[in-house]
């Protein structure tokens, strides 16, 4: 592939430097762009004797009067000439102007002209990654359908700790290989999968919940249409947006989500069942605002259908993956409910701990195969995980396929 390497002002464009040569190990040409502030923190010499090319830093080039005519296209030339754009590290100021459309340098205009796949890995201290704006920009650019490589917890240069590093430069290189390798190898496929809570109404103004947010659910629906793949997202009430490219199928209960997936089952190939339904709901359903009259209340569960059991008696060839959030006995538990419920793959992660599982960006996952082996994933963004579970799904399928 012929990559265009974005590098921006931070303290890690040092490490763009070594992105570059595993780009180049890889087996792909890299030509680098660098912003005005870039070259504050690496000289452009670096990346041309790594890539053997001119490395490209303004818009107007006034080197000659020749170099003037010429340059006044090549942004365009190279947004044409090149297959896949990497942004590694982006820094706030230019993630904003990528979410906004602006084009004040070689490489935000050069962006606006390119019309494939394009991976951007922020880097930044973390309470500017924090700040609204940025994660505002970020949800902008994953809606456009870009490939955000998170950055990572740890020391920063500033001396403070949290979320704003940049991905190592090995993690940024594998999504890469994963978007050229893999970029279409879903497609054909349709994964109908299921996000979020569900909510069981106790009267007009009430509800039983859970502490889903959906963003587990939503990761796999994008990483899935990352790789070509159609994706109907059946999605209990979360705050977050959808992956652009999803049909999504908003529901309310665990009756509505149950008539969603077996209305749309047909057309699935793939179903995955993330969303954390109720599996108890008030038997009876008040017309009326319980009032507070009474000094105790006491409510009659009845048990929701099993939504997972379900698909599992009517999965045909359908591949089934099932999830398991337990507070304990994590392999026991996947590997009873992949038996129970007809399920190729569950994936179980420990709930109610700290950092990962519900609500939270990381999770940490164990998938229990039909094979009887485990395979451990360890505390990633959502999104990292969300992709090696597609990864995996897409093994299963290319194994049935030749067999
Ligand atoms: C020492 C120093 C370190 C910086 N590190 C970062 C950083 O890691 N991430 C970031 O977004 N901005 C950082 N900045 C600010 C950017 O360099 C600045 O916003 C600049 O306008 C970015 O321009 P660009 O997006 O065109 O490269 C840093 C600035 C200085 C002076």
């Amino acid at each position: 592939m012929r990559i265009v390497l974005g590098v921006t002002g931070g303290i890690a464009a040092y490490k763009a430097a070594e992105l570059a040569r595993l780009l180049l190990q890889q087996g792909h040409t890299v030509q680098v762009v660098m912003t005005r502030s870039a070259r504050e923190f690496i000289q452009p010499l670096t990346f041309a004797a790594l890539t053997g090319r001119k490395v490209i830093t303004e818009l107007f080039d006034h080197s000659s009067p020749e170099a003037t005519l010429s340059s006044s296209v090549e942004h365009i030339g190279v947004a044409q000439e090149h297959d896949l754009l990497v942004i590694a590290p982006a820094s706030a100021n230019t993630l904003a102007k990528l979410a906004h459309g602006l084009a004040d340098d070689f490489l935000s205009t050069m962006y606006l002209a390119f019309r494939g796949p394009v991976v951007i890995a922020p880097a930044m201290n973390n309470v500017m990654w924090e700040h609204a704006a940025t994660q505002a920009n970020v949800s902008a650019l994953r809606a456009l359908g870009h490939i955000l490589v998170e950055p990572a917890d740890g020391y920063l240069a500033c001396g403070t700790y949290g979320p704003g590093r940049l991905a190592e430069p090995a993690v940024i290189a594998d999504a890469v290989e994963r978007v050229t390798k893999s970029g279409s190898d879903l497609a054909g496929q349709t994964f109908l999968i299921t996000a979020g809570p569900t909510q069981e109404p106790l009267d007009p103004v009430r509800y039983l919940s859970n502490r889903s947010s959906g963003k587990m659910g939503y990761a796999l629906a994008e990483a899935a249409l990352e790789r070509g793949a159609k994706v109907i997202l059946v999605s209990g009430p979360v705050a977050i947006r959808p992956p652009r490219g999803a049909e999504v199928i908003s529901i309310r209960t665990a009756a509505e989500m149950l008539d969603a997936v077996m209305g749309n089952l047909e057309r699935a190939s793939v179903v995955i069942k993330c969303a954390a339904v109720a599996d108890f709901k008030p038997a009876v359903e008040s017309a009326q605002k319980i009032k507070k009259s009474q000094a105790r209340l006491s409510l009659e569960l009845e048990p929701t259908v099993d939504i997972l059991a379900t698909v599992g008696k009517n999965k045909g060839n359908r591949l089934l993956v099932g999830f398991a959030a337990e507070t304990q006995n994590l392999r026991e538990e996947a590997h009873r409910k992949l038996t129970v419920k007809n399920c190729d793959m569950v994936v179980a992660n420990l709930v109610g701990g700290s950092g990962t599982g519900f609500e939270a960006e990381n999770n940490a996952v164990v998938l229990a195969m039909q094979s009887g082996e485990f395979v451990e994933l360890p505390k990633a963004p959502k999104i990292e995980i969300a992709r090696q579970i597609i990864d995996v799904t897409a093994k299963i399928i290319d194994r049935r396929m030749r067999s």
